[in-house]
C-alpha cells in the first residue's frame, strides 16, 4: 500500500501562501534546492528539472493537486506542471483539463486515493492546497513541512476545515539553509 504524503512549504504560524496567495516570500535557496534534488526530485516542476539535467524519482510516483493550486502553475502557461509523475487534480468545477497529460478527480476524492494507494508502488505526493488537505485529513500518512523562518499573520492555511485533532509523531528534521525540513508520521 502506498501512502500519502503532505509535503509543503509552511510558514511558522501555519500557513502555506500569504492572504492574495502568493507565496514569494517563501525561501527557495540553494540548500533547499540541493534537498530536494537529493530526496524529493519529483517534487521539483518538470521545467525546472530539465533546466537543471536532473531526472529520477525517489519517494513519488503520483501528485494530487487542488483546483486552486493547479491554477498558480495554469495561469503562467504551465499546464502540466509535473509531467514525470502521473498527475491528478481534484475539482468539482472544471468539466476538462487543458492537457491529456492530467486526470481529473471530480468524484470524492478520499476514494480515489484509497483506490490510489491500494495499487501500491510509489508514495502519493499531496502537493496541496489547504481545502484539498482538509478533505483528505484522515487519508494523510505523513506530513513533511518546509518549515519557513516567516509569518504571515493570516493566508491560506496548511489544512483548512474542522475535524477532530490528528495526532503525528516527529521522524526527523533537517535543516536545509533557512528552512528547516521536518517529517512527522501518523
Ligand atoms: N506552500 C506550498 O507548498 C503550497 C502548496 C500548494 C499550494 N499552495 C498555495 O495554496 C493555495 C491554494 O490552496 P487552497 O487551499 O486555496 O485550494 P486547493 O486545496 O488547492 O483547491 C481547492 C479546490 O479543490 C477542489 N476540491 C477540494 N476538495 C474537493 C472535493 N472534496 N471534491 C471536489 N473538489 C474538491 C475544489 O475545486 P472546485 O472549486 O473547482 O470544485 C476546491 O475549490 C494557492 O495560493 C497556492 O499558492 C502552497
Amino acid at each position: 500500500v502506498s501512502k500519502l504524503v503532505y509535503l509543503a512549504s509552511v510558514s511558522q504560524d501555519g500557513y502555506i501562501a500569504a492572504p492574495d496567495g502568493s507565496t514569494d516570500a517563501f525561501d527557495v535557496g540553494p540548500e533547499l534546492i540541493d534537498f530536494l534534488v537529493r530526496t524529493y526530485p519529483e517534487a521539483l516542476p518538470t521545467h525546472a528539472r530539465e533546466q537543471m539535467g536532473i531526472g529520477g524519482a525517489l519517494a513519488f510516483g503520483s501528485v494530487l493537486m487542488g483546483r486552486r493550486t493547479y491554477e498558480v502553475g495554469l495561469k503562467l502557461g504551465i499546464t502540466s506542471p509535473y509531467r514525470h509523475l502521473e498527475q491528478y487534480v481534484v475539482s468539482r468545477s472544471m468539466e476538462r483539463l487543458p492537457s491529456d497529460d492530467l486526470h481529473l478527480i471530480s468524484g470524492d476524492p478520499v476514494s480515489a486515493v484509497r483506490k490510489l494507494k491500494a495499487r501500491g508502488g510509489k508514495d502519493i505526493w499531496l502537493c496541496g492546497g489547504g481545502v484539498l488537505a482538509g478533505e483528505l485529513i484522515g487519508e494523510i500518512d505523513e506530513l513533511v513541512l518546509k518549515r519557513q523562518p516567516v509569518l504571515f499573520g493570516a493566508g491560506i492555511p496548511l489544512v483548512a476545515g474542522r475535524f477532530s485533532a490528528v495526532r503525528f509523531r516527529c521522524a526527523g528534521e533537517v535543516n536545509a539553509g533557512a528552512v528547516a525540513v521536518a517529517t512527522y508520521r501518523r
